[in-house]
């Protein structure tokens, strides 16, 4: 009887102790995020185990939670959820019932996942496309781009923009009876990496003739130079999305040798050949000081291999794309920017407002400082957070004023 009491108490404590983390003071439902960060730990190191064993590749594991929050296409009373392709590439459709004289607006969405996770189908993002149908009574073109470590870059962002392409075609918006002048695309986190190399494609392509209207950029990933911004430096342990899983997607996103993995790591994975670039993502000019803080800028750290001759992608602005030259910038449509406090790409999306705004860019940033990443797939039991549903009921606010 003792022996099972003081086993009880040892395993409520080494629980507790696994559960709990230190955040910091402003976060809200402390408890909820502890609990939610522990099972992503769990799956976490699931993921290395398997890995370590040679079952599994980590990634496939972690597509179990992908998996287990699939939702078929259903339809509801307000809109209507079919799952089909474009060009070969599918989608996840949701057209609003509402009827209108008027043509509609559309949203092309791009999921997150670090190019390797998610899908249009997860519940989160499910849940998303429909509230912004329902809500904007736009059209949403939800994107199923390929993913790591399948398929390395530029499977993903060829995909997303192929669809696009498809999308923005008369024909097609007619069909759909889509607005031309009121369409936008949207992503988070990785998807918001691909959403901005494909705005800034489309500005140069003249075989598209529709314009973009809005770019919305969810906390997104933005460049692979410099993995140790101040925000890299303070929230690599912070709920969802630690460093190392930040540097394990950017590295599979070109290959699954890990060498480039370790070089990321450490940051060490740029030769001084690449020097000139620095300049694109220098944090010292581009934060704010509230953000630079006790920081101090130091010269970029050269390792001696050169993976960029066997990665070039890596410095490709589809895939960084704050490597963008200036006058590249210039023309962007209104771009709408979210970021989080407690988010090691918190540094990446204010580096672009900067950049952006230099370039004569209009760019609306809502920064929310009591939070992580990844906040807007918190929308659903048994994780839902307040602020998930604040931060989205806001961003749907903004695209339906502006959009
Ligand atoms: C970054 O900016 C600082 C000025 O704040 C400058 O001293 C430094 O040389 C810059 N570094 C690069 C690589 O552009």
């Amino acid at each position: 009887m003792a022996s099972k009491s003081v086993c009880f108490v040892l395993v409520t404590v080494l629980l507790a102790y696994y559960i709990y983390m230190p955040l910091p003071d402003n976060v809200e439902e402390k408890f909820k995020v502890m609990l939610l960060d522990a099972t992503f730990r769990t799956l976490g190191h699931a993921g290395t185990l398997a890995e370590l064993l040679g079952i599994k590749h980590y990634m496939d594991v972690m597509m179990l939670l992908t998996k287990l929050e699939h939702t078929e296409p259903i339809s509801d009373e307000h809109v209507t959820v079919t799952d089909t392709s474009f060009n070969n590439v599918p989608v996840r459709l949701y057209v609003p019932k509402r009827q209108s004289e008027a043509l509609r607006r559309a949203v092309i969405y791009i999921h997150g996942g670090g190019w390797c996770l998610g899908s249009a189908a997860m519940m989160p993002y499910d849940l998303l496309s429909r509230q912004t149908a329902q809500q904007l009574n736009a059209l949403v073109v939800s994107i199923n781009y390929r993913l790591a470590p399948i398929f390395h870059f530029p499977a993903q962002y060829d995909d997303v923009y192929t669809v696009v392409k498809f999308f923005l075609q008369h024909s097609i918006l007619e069909k759909y009876s889509v607005d031309p002048s009121r369409i936008a695309v949207s992503g988070d986190s990785a998807g918001g990496n691909l959403a901005t190399a494909v705005t800034l494609e489309l500005l140069h392509d003249p075989e598209v003739k529709v314009k973009l209207k809005i770019q919305a950029l969810i906390y997104p990933v933005l460049q692979t130079l410099d993995l140790n911004t101040p925000s890299y430096r303070e929230n690599g342990n912070m709920p969802i999305l630690s460093r190392t899983l930040m540097v394990r997607f950017w590295s599979e996103y070109f290959t699954t040798d890990k060498k480039l993995f370790d070089a990321m790591f450490t940051n060490r994975h740029m030769t001084s050949q690449e020097a000139h670039l620095f300049k694109f993502v220098n944090w010292s000019t581009l934060l704010p000081d509230s953000l630079k803080k006790h920081h101090i800028y130091h010269k970029p750290q050269y390792g001696d291999s050169s993976f960029v001759k066997k990665y070039p992608a890596i410095l490709d602005t589809r895939v960084s794309p704050l490597l963008t030259e200036d006058d590249k910038l210039k023309g962007l449509p209104l771009t709408y920017v979210i970021t989080c406090m407690y988010d090691v790409l918190r540094d990446d999306g204010f580096m672009y407002v900067s950049r952006l705004r230099q370039a004569g860019v209009q760019v609306i940033h809502h920064h929310y400082d009591s939070t992580f990443h990844g906040i807007l797939l918190l929308n659903t039991l048994p994780f839902d957070l307040e602020i998930a549903h604040h931060i989205t009921a806001k961003y749907l606010e903004w695209l339906g004023n502006n959009l």
